[in-house]
């Protein structure tokens, strides 16, 4: 019988690592996604110790302001961490992408948008780049403008995003069709997912609902319990958040929400939303009193996996551990 450390020696150190994980020195090939108010510097920093890629995430209502304080946060710990940002919101603000740059992320995504010149920009910074596709076609023209890893963000995933295909069948198309390393996007939030999309070819996962709630997020008490209570059938692809907000995301980009009052009400009528100043307003009190009734909640159809409020470091071993045991028990051919 051999030891446990002669067991662990001919053991894999990093039995899910893919060549794009070692190239950027991550234990794990998992990245958080940058959720803007739910993935601040506390939770990328607990992603990176964990041995994944943490992202601070700064979504619709961004500031440079915000972003440098979630930055001091994350550099309180030690280890690379990533920053993401929304396309209209970085043209909106320029000091928004000034100040990533200046914070030197070891990556940068930047989402939801045709204007690239931002790629220039971190390259020569040294900066490598990441950006959220939806079709194959999307992914060419990401890899042609020289970004350097793509997101396959199929429709099941929370928050913001395209609804034109499902994860497992764009990463195939979109592994078909570029080079460069691709992570997979969209309803990943177990052990059994995270095996399913490695062996399917992908260089990693990227995660949003499925560490949303944890310990170390921003999300607010009633998102947090929302998140815990909902299960995969409870969301929504609406606009009616983003009219009533007036953010001026692109129609092809609605956001996978859980269903609540406000959603259950709106969706659909977004141009009588529009006219309805005292509905709009009532939105903005609700999420200022954090209203479980009116409270936009990004969530994707993987939510019904989040059901306790655990540390990063807790999940992310579990979903590691057992897509691990399930990729090592599947012969390979079968
Ligand atoms: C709460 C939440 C907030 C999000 N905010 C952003 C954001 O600010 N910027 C962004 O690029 N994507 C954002 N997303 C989308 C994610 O990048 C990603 O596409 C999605 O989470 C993947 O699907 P999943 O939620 O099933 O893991 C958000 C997602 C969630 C769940």
């Amino acid at each position: 019988m051999p030891t446990a450390r002669e067991t662990t020696d001919i053991r894999p150190a990093d039995p899910l690592a893919t060549p794009w994980s070692r190239a950027f020195g991550l234990r794990v090939p998992v990245v958080n996604a940058p959720m803007g108010g739910v993935a601040g510097g506390a939770l990328a920093a607990a992603v990176t110790a964990a041995g994944g890629l943490g992202m601070i995430g700064m979504g619709s209502a961004a500031t440079p302001e915000a972003l440098r304080r979630e930055i001091d946060r994350a550099c309180a710990i030690t280890g690379p961490f990533g920053i993401g940002l929304v396309d209209w919101v970085a043209a909106r603000r320029p000091a928004l992408l000034a100040a990533a740059l200046d914070a030197r992320p070891a990556l940068l995504a930047v989402s939801f948008g045709d204007e690239l010149t931002w790629v220039s920009r971190a390259h020569e910074r040294g900066i490598r780049t990441a950006t959220q596709v939806f079709t194959a076609e999307h992914a060419r023209r990401a890899a042609d403008a020289g970004i350097d890893v793509l997101v396959a963000r199929g429709s099941e995933g929370g928050g913001h995003g395209a609804v034109t295909m499902a994860t497992l069948p764009l990463l195939d198309a979109v592994l078909a069709a570029v080079d460069v390393p691709v992570l997979a996007a969209g309803g990943i939030g177990s052990a059994a997912s995270l095996a399913a999309v490695l062996a399917a070819g992908a260089s990693g996962a990227w995660v949003g609902t499925g560490l949303a709630a944890c310990a170390e997020s921003l999300l607010s008490p009633s998102g947090r319990a929302a998140m815990l209570a909902a299960d995969g059938a409870d969301t929504v692809v609406t606009t009616a958040v983003d009219v009533a907000l007036d953010y001026p995301w692109p129609a092809h980009f609605p956001s996978r929400v859980l269903r609540n009052e406000f959603v259950t009400e709106w969706t659909g009528r977004e141009d009588a939303l529009r006219a309805d100043t005292a509905a709009r307003d009532a939105l903005r009190a609700g999420i200022a009193a954090d209203d479980p009734r009116l409270l936009p909640v990004d969530a994707g159809q993987g939510v019904g996996l989040v059901t306790a409020v655990e540390p990063v470091a807790d999940v992310l071993d579990a979903w590691c551990r057992g897509a691990a045991g399930l990729l090592a028990a599947r012969p390979a051919g079968h």
